[in-house]
């Protein structure tokens, strides 16, 4: 048995995160590492073609893998695509090989796709779907057994507050968060007796390359050749209650170490939403 410490409380632990290679994904495998946990992290790896913005590089999941190393911990950064069924489950079964265990699974690869109804394509709808939605499942499904097996796990499944409400222009994108929300509580319910808690997060609008992107500011500021960030803040912000455009992703991990902790082990089936306040109008 590992030696767990105050600050180590994850010590001994093995987290597996999907879309690692950057922005919310590698913040949570750096904080889980500096607690003490061994890190697994997936990402693609190249673009999809429906997405109006570029998706991580070899480089971002080299990146992440020295970060983690400068914690002192183990990473096993892999090329993997969460559509694939079977490459999650090669993944996470060597994972369990090499690291010994699996227990905690953040599944938060994810992209946004913007249309309308009236012009989207199958191929927009079912890659966002694939991807936000599908790809949360295959992670289950790929690390749910071993969490079952050792009588412990965490899932955690990163929705948006797009899952909690909705916005016109983005059907594909809202439709899979309200989707991983749902598959969060039923897969919760199925392993309760087992040990295994299981748990959505909702962030609001969150400072990385999925926001800070040219198409996602032209939707937003139409009447601009060029927007830039200064001039998106304000529509950003009236998405939140808070008056702040953005928030941090080491906001959104702070959320997932809570729900990794020990007093978190009777909370599950739940939702947090860390949004600025903008659940406060949607959510009972
Ligand atoms: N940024 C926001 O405002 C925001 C708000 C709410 C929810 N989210 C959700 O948070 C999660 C993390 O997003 P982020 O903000 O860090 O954006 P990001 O684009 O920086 O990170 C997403 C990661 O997922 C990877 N990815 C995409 N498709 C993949 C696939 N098929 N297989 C493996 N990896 C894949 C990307 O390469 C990227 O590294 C996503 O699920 C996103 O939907 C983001």
């Amino acid at each position: 048995m590992t030696e767990t410490s105050d600050q180590t409380p994850l010590a001994g632990k093995v987290a597996v995160i999907t879309g690692g290679a950057r922005g919310q994904g590698r913040s949570h495998a750096v904080e889980l590492a500096r607690l003490g946990a061994d890190i697994a992290v997936c990402d693609l790896c190249r673009d999809v073609a429906s997405v109006g913005y570029p998706l991580a590089t070899g480089e971002d999941l080299g990146e992440t893998a020295r970060l983690v190393a400068d914690q002192g911990r183990r990473c096993i950064p892999t090329v993997a695509d969460v559509r694939d069924l079977d490459a999650m489950v090669a993944f996470v079964d060597g994972v369990r090989a090499e690291l010994g265990s699996v227990d905690i699974l953040v599944a938060n690869a994810g992209v946004s796709t913007l249309g309308s109804i009236c012009t989207m394509g199958a191929a927009e709808w079912s890659e966002t779907i694939d991807i936000n939605l599908t790809g949360v499942f295959n992670a289950m499904r790929a690390a749910a057994p071993h969490m079952r097996r050792q009588r412990w796990g965490r899932i955690i499944g990163i929705s948006s507050m797009m899952g909690r409400s909705a916005n016109p222009g983005i059907p594909a994108y809202t439709a899979s968060k309200w989707g991983v929300i749902g598959l969060c509580k039923s897969v919760a319910l199925e392993l309760a007796g087992d040990g295994v808690t299981v748990n959505a997060v909702a962030p609001g609008n969150v400072s990385t390359p999925m926001i800070h992107n040219e198409a996602l500011y032209r939707l937003m500021r139409p009447d601009l050749d060029h927007p830039a960030r200064e001039d998106v803040a304000p529509a950003m912000a009236g998405l939140h209650v808070q008056p702040v455009p953005w928030i941090e992703p080491e906001e959104i991990t702070a959320a997932v170490v809570f729900l990794v902790s020990e007093g978190a082990r009777h909370i599950t089936g739940s939702v947090i939403d860390v949004d600025a306040g903008a659940s406060a109008r949607f959510t009972g």
